[in-house]
């Protein structure tokens, strides 16, 4: 490919990608697509490579059922997308938290203790420069990076030709007494940041409504 044939196909994957409203329920996505669409959101960048999120699958009917009444941004996709994923993130992540431990160590195969300069200089990132100090501010920064990864995730999707749809539309303190009831998260280091689902559509895509490019990109 020519680079701009290649500059042509990144703008093509862009427009095709949309928040599909109706989905075909009879098609489902092989699971080699799904496999690497997975493995786009492992492989997503994470603030300090401290990867704070989880995905789960929701198959059970009987769990999707469960979800519906609090869940209205869901019911199109619970109607017929092929898979509803959610993307649940720590809120415990700081520089002494046994997570960080368990990364560092077992992941990153490097030492850890919370005294090292590593930690410390993490310590004074997360505190001092980013300002977070609460349960719900690590919430907040470890969802910003779930995002990444759903972000990627989608469009690894649409380059395979399967149409995704974010949601955030449920009601958050019902869903993760949901999850918790069910065994699915431990509410202790775990909070949902949010769904997003996979499947094939059944309705044309739809075109972009935008601001011009000039409204929101300055060069300084
Ligand atoms: C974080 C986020 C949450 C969203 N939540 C929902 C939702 O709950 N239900 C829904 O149908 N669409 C949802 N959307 C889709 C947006 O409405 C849609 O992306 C936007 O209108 C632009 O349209 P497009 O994605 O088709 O280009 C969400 C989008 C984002 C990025």
């Amino acid at each position: 490919m020519s680079s701009a044939e290649m500059r042509q196909h990144v703008l093509a994957i862009a427009n095709q990608r949309f928040a599909t409203k109706k989905f075909d329920p009879s098609k489902h996505i092989d699971d080699e697509d799904w496999q690497a669409i997975l493995q786009v959101g492992r492989l997503a960048p994470s603030s300090y490579g401290y990867e704070p999120w989880r995905f789960i699958l929701l198959k059970n009917k009987k769990l999707k059922d469960a979800i519906r009444s609090f869940s209205w941004g869901a019911i199109n996709s619970l109607d017929g997308a092929d898979k509803i994923l959610l993307i649940l993130v720590r809120k415990d992540v700081s520089y002494d938290a046994d997570y960080v431990k368990h990364l560092v160590m077992n992941i990153k195969q490097k030492p850890y203790s919370p005294d090292s300069p590593q930690s410390q200089h993490f310590k004074v990132f997360q505190e001092r420069d980013l300002d977070i100090h609460t349960t719900k501010e690590r919430f907040e920064w470890a969802t910003r990076q779930a995002y990444i990864a759903m972000a990627n995730m989608m469009t690894a999707a649409t380059e395979l030709g399967i149409d995704t749809c974010p949601i955030e539309g449920f009601n958050y303190s019902k869903m993760n007494q949901f999850l918790a009831n069910h065994q699915i998260m431990d509410p202790e280091h775990w909070q949902i940041a949010v769904m997003v689902s996979f499947g094939y559509r059944d309705q044309p895509i739809k075109p972009k409504v935008r601001q011009p490019l000039a409204d929101i990109y300055k060069e300084v």
